[in-house]
């Protein structure tokens, strides 16, 4: 699969997630489409809670619903944010260091405008 359309078929999963956002408090939706080594494709959205800070972010879902099919390789995420636009929506902090967990520093972050690398957005990965 050519770069291109990688990133074209993950941006348009990550925008389907999008719509199942649960955003209530932020009415921020988020989605994302988290591709495996082995070629498959799980998508997250971000889910709110009333009690704020157990919302969790649409990456982590996407890479929980992978962790737990038994997957622990990965070789690109895409991420859509925001409406009635398409500007990058970089991962959060949190799931910066969530990624590193699993990925490597080539792990490819496709953005609405542009395509990074996880060492791009954490070149000091914490690890024990
Ligand atoms: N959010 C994500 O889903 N991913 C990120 O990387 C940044 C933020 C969500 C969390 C919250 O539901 C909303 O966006 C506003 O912060």
């Amino acid at each position: 699969m050519s770069e291109k359309f990688e990133k074209s078929e993950l941006l348009k999963k990550a925008r389907e997630a999008q719509q199942y956002a649960y955003c209530k408090y932020s009415e921020f939706p988020v989605g994302a489409a988290l591709l495996t080594e082995s070629g498959e494709i799980y998508t997250g959205c971000n889910i709110e809670n009333a009690s704020y800070s157990l919302g969790i972010c649409a990456e982590r879902v996407a890479f929980a619903k992978a962790i737990s099919d038994g997957h622990h390789k990965f070789k690109a995420i895409a991420i859509i944010g925001g409406i009635h636009t398409e500007k990058n929506c970089p991962p959060c902090g949190a799931c910066r260091q969530f990624m590193a967990e699993f990925c490597d520093d080539e792990f490819k972050i496709y953005l609405a405008e542009k395509t990074v690398r996880l060492k791009q957005l954490f070149p000091e990965r914490f690890v024990l």
